[in-house]
């Protein structure tokens, strides 16, 4: 047995945020309201009604955040755009002020070394296109093709790694059917239009980039792709699997990345939509080429038929509702993994991430893979003697770390790891109380504070190096 597990030398260390977990800001430079400014503002959808308004105000720190990074030697830092700060209205010309801001940010990271990965979309939607209907509207898509090709004109000298959607299944699902995301809305069949949307808006969105980034740039998409377990081997639970696992990943890399839906997705879901909002030419507009997938994991995901056993809790991962996120799926009961959890309630299981990475290796031999995001909450406290002690936190990335290199040593590609977050942040229905930073951020006087995980993630960045 090795003392280390070696990475591979361009193995890419980063760690990851979005804007509005982060930025604050939200009334600076011509910036107006996307769908969070006005979900978070509306009383009761965000533990302790809490909003981004000031989040951890990177908007004016972010030279300091950028050094930090590059003190944690940070390789790469995946970030979102905002965009109702660069096209306040969804629509129209670029706001030169936006841009400027993003401008900024990559160019200190460049000159740190920093690789800059950006999100075009990690669920702020301008709040004036949600007027107009959101993502259950084909129209969404299209405006977000425009303001792809507006961020590559401004930025692709400068950025060669580019994702168009963070996370569709919690855009979709937890935004449009259990309404604990924004905007709030709890109606199972406008979500299915809103997935295709994402995946169509995914298509237009790469198809638009292509026609103005250089030929260096690199496209892909992050996907919440979900680990589905069944409780027993019943056929009836295999089913229940079969099911959720089309409404949690076949819905979405079917189109993006094999150009098709999953045939059974149409039967389960007969009950709430015919699928007519799926057009012609659409299954190929969705199917565009792509050099990268990133995937981000934190836990799997346990089912039975509701028929084989007894009710178990009502999980949603992000928070609670009596309305489910899994469209068609009413009789399928969700059980909680097995052991230990972390401060989100959510188990911890490392081989989900290597059973995950192997599925898309499988799938699709030809990308690169990216672990996105992975990391976890826990209830960190800044001790008198200014540290912070996370223990658990370093064992959850030790034991995710290790699953990434037995995917690499078995053959699957992958090329880097974001650490979901860099710091503390706006933890969306949950506001504050949840942090997942391997920096703390210390709220009232926004001090960070490198916690044990991020120098023990730095050194593992510095080395290459993981202790087997
Ligand atoms: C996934 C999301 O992309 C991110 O915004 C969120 O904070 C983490 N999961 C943790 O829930």
């Amino acid at each position: 047995m090795p003392e280390s597990l070696t990475f591979p030398p361009d193995f890419l260390w980063g760690a990851a945020t979005s804007a509005y977990q982060i930025e604050g800001a939200v009334r600076e430079d011509g910036r107006t309201p996307s769908i969070w400014d006005t979900f978070s503002h509306t009383p009761g959808k965000v533990a302790f009604d809490e909003n981004g308004d000031t989040a951890v105000d990177h908007y004016h720190r972010y030279r300091d955040d950028v050094a930090m990074m590059a003190g944690l030697n940070l390789r790469a830092y995946r970030f979102s755009v905002s965009w109702s700060r660069v096209q306040p209205t969804g629509r129209g010309p670029a706001v030169q002020r936006g841009l400027d801001f993003y401008r900024r940010l990559v160019d200190e990271l460049l000159e740190h070394g920093i690789e800059p990965a950006l999100t075009l979309y990690h669920w702020d939607l301008p709040q004036e296109l949600e007027d107009a209907g959101g993502w259950p509207e084909r129209e969404t898509a299209y405006r977000f093709a425009e303001y792809a090709a507006l961020l590559g004109e401004a930025l692709g000298d400068r950025v060669e790694r580019w994702m168009t959607v963070n996370e569709p299944w919690c855009a979709a699902f937890l935004g449009y059917s259990s309404g604990v995301h924004a905007p709030g809305r709890t109606d199972p069949a406008a979500s299915l239009r809103a997935a295709h949307h994402l995946n169509l808006a995914h298509g237009l969105a790469t198809s638009a980039l292509r026609g103005v980034l250089p030929a260096r740039a690199a496209i892909a998409l992050s996907l919440n792709s979900q680990v589905i377990r069944a409780l027993t081997d019943d056929p009836a639970d295999a089913d229940a699997q079969r099911r959720v696992d089309n409404l949690a990943n076949g819905v979405f890399h079917g189109p993006v990345l094999q150009g098709a839906y999953p045939a059974s997705l149409f039967t389960d879901t007969a009950g709430l939509t015919d699928w007519s909002f799926v057009k012609d030419g659409d299954l190929a507009a969705c199917h565009q080429p792509v050099e990268a997938l990133g995937l981000n994991y934190y836990t799997p995901v346990l089912v039975s038929a509701k028929s084989s056993t007894p009710a178990g809790p009502i999980a949603t991962n992000h928070g609670v509702s009596e309305h489910s996120p899994w469209p068609g799926a009413d009789d399928v009961t969700f059980h909680q993994p097995p052991g230990e959890c972390t401060e989100m309630g959510w188990a911890i299981d490392p081989s989900g991430l290597y059973d995950l990475i192997t599925r898309y290796s499988r799938m699709r031999p030809d990308l690169q893979l990216y672990v996105t995001e992975n990391g976890a909450a826990y209830d960190d406290k800044l001790e008198t003697d200014g540290q912070v002690n996370d223990p658990e936190r370093i064992a959850y990335l030790h034991g995710h770390l290790r699953a990434v290199h037995r995917a690499i040593a078995d053959g699957a590609d992958v090329r880097g790891y974001y650490l979901w977050s860099l710091m503390d942040n706006f933890e969306w229905a949950h506001g504050y109380s949840k942090r997942f930073g391997a920096v703390y951020v210390d709220y009232p006087t926004q001090t960070r504070t490198p916690k044990a995980s991020a120098l023990w993630y730095a050194e593992r960045a510095r080395t290459g190096e993981l202790p087997a």
